[in-house]
């Protein structure tokens, strides 16, 4: 169906000071990589209030379409010696040396980390819905992580590569559950440059129909 709309309709307000607190937390939450993250510990209920946040996700016939597991301690280490040597083969064409400086900065790169959270989606085996449903249920859990993270100036990413798909799915996974990544968690330096990415004007993102 062709529709008609007018563009000029739409203004994107950039005065930030002005933004409540809700849109602040949400607009300030970005990605921030490992290699930023300082040495310091999440405290325990400060987790699990991370944690409750995600249950809180809206889902589909309250199927509840996740399950997490929390990597820490010596499992960051497991994960780092997995890294590299699933990407053993990868760096072929770099010298020894620098094949070496490669799978050594994999090795330790979770170690920077105060914890990996494994996503796990679970789909209900009784109520058939479809899988982008849960997965969006799960994707907003995910959400709510995030920014329960950028409220408390946690740093947090989510990694959806291979390699993080496939560690999580070595957990005892039941056929009704796939894993989705893992997102990483830590506190980051009070001063850190904030990412430089920019978001598309709302005027290309959406249409008013009157
Ligand atoms: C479903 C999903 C998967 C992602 N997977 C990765 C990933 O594997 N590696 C990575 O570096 N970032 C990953 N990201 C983070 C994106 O790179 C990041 O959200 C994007 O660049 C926008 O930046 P911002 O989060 O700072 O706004 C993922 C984000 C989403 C939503």
């Amino acid at each position: 169906m062709k529709i008609k709309y007018n563009a000029s309709k739409i203004k994107q307000s950039e005065t930030s000071d002005k933004l409540k607190k809700v849109s602040r937390n949400i607009r300030n939450r970005r990605s921030v990589f490992a290699n930023e993250f300082i040495k310091k510990e999440i405290p325990d209920k400060l987790l699990e209030e991370i944690l409750i946040n995600a249950t809180w996700a809206p889902n589909h016939k309250m199927t509840e379409p996740w399950r997490f597991i929390v990597f820490k301690g010596k499992y960051l280490k497991e994960y780092g010696e997995y890294m590299a040597k699933y990407y053993t083969n990868f760096y072929s064409e770099l010298s020894p040396e620098d094949q070496k400086e490669k799978l050594r900065y994999l090795a330790n790169y979770p170690l920077n980390a105060a914890c990996l959270i494994g996503v796990i989606m679970v789909r209900n085996t009784k109520i058939n819905l479809p899988e982008w449903e849960e997965i969006a249920a799960v994707s907003s859990a995910v959400q709510n992580i995030a920014l329960t993270c950028t409220a408390h100036k946690i740093g947090n990413y989510w990694s959806t590569k291979g390699v993080a798909i496939d560690y999580v799915a070595q957990f005892d996974l039941a056929e009704n559950e796939k894993s989705l990544g893992l997102l990483y968690l830590g506190y980051h330096p009070e001063d850190l440059k904030s990412s430089k990415k920019k978001r598309t004007h709302l005027s290309k993102k959406v249409i008013y129909l009157e």
